[in-house]
């Protein structure tokens, strides 16, 4: 038996998407939501027990569109690139997403609070191996997808960004984050111009699915298979307030700063 009502977790689960043209620039987002969604994004499993993750809230305007210009430098020609590459070869959803993609890095500056999700690498080694990666962004992208179906549930909309980490450099300087604190994205937050998201169309899960053991009748029953490089070319990884917010009401929010306090606090 279910413990949870399955149509609104699978719902929410389920569409849950990447919301860049039905974001609602004009409606403001109060800190409170955002704290609120924070709060449960906490809640997220991390390596080790460790939490080693920063938020960095942006309501700030001149700080939002000093970041919508770092994130079109982030982006250079990458998204028009895609998308000529998929209308050239007739990839409709591609082109679709690049369209999507193209019209946020005009617009992100107008999202009403952009949020950089980091993690502390101060206990990285130099060059690390291929092994430290999963446990590292696996300490902050689950908290990330909480963050962001918090929203959703709530009528907001998000999309996680990695754009702008081609200049990460340039938003460190612009917002005072020092070299051992690691941006892992930008999330442009807004609420959502209606709530009626779909599932989206995904390959079948037989196509990614190995099992050793037992099926689900989705499932491939036999020894895994050489894995198969993707189906579709896969694009490279691509890639502001500044209100205070009552520690008492939020006592987990710890992690959470202002931009003009990022130095102050981490350190
Ligand atoms: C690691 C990662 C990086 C992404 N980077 C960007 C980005 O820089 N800009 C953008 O507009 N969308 C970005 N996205 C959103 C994806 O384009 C989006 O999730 C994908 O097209 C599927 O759409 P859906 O989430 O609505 O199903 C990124 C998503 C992930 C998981």
């Amino acid at each position: 038996m279910a413990v949870y009502d399955l149509s609104i977790t699978d719902g929410l689960l389920s569409t849950t998407r990447a919301v860049r043209k039905r974001l609602d620039f004009e409606r403001p987002v109060s800190n409170d939501i955002i704290c609120a969604c924070l709060e449960l994004a906490l809640q997220a499993p991390t390596g080790a027990n460790r939490q080693g993750w920063r938020w960095i809230v942006i309501t700030d305007r001149d700080k939002r569109n000093a970041m919508g210009e770092i994130y079109r430098r982030g982006a250079g020609t990458y998204l028009e690139d895609g998308q000529r590459n998929a209308d050239t070869t007739g990839a409709a959803q591609d082109s679709r997403v690049f369209s999507s993609a193209q019209y946020l890095a005009a617009n992100i500056q107008k999202a009403p609070v952009h949020v950089i999700p980091c993690i502390a690498v101060d206990q990285l080694p130099v060059d690390p191996p291929r092994h430290v990666w999963p446990g590292l962004m696996g300490s902050i992208l689950p908290a990330v997808w909480s963050f962001q179906l918090a929203l959703r549930a709530r009528g907001l909309g998000s999309t996680f960004t990695t754009l702008h980490l081609r200049r990460d450099d340039e938003a460190a300087e612009l917002l005072g984050i020092p070299a051992y604190i690691m941006q892992v994205g930008l999330v442009p937050v807004a609420y959502t111009i209606g709530t009626d998201f779909k599932p989206a169309h995904r390959p079948p899960l037989h196509g990614s699915l190995s099992s050793c053991g037992q099926t689900c009748s989705s499932g491939v029953h036999g020894p895994v298979p050489p894995l198969e490089m993707s189906h579709r070319p896969v694009p490279p990884l691509s890639v502001s307030t500044s209100q205070r917010t009552s520690s008492s009401t939020y006592p987990n929010l710890s992690s959470l700063f202002r931009v003009d306090e990022v130095l102050r606090n981490v350190q």
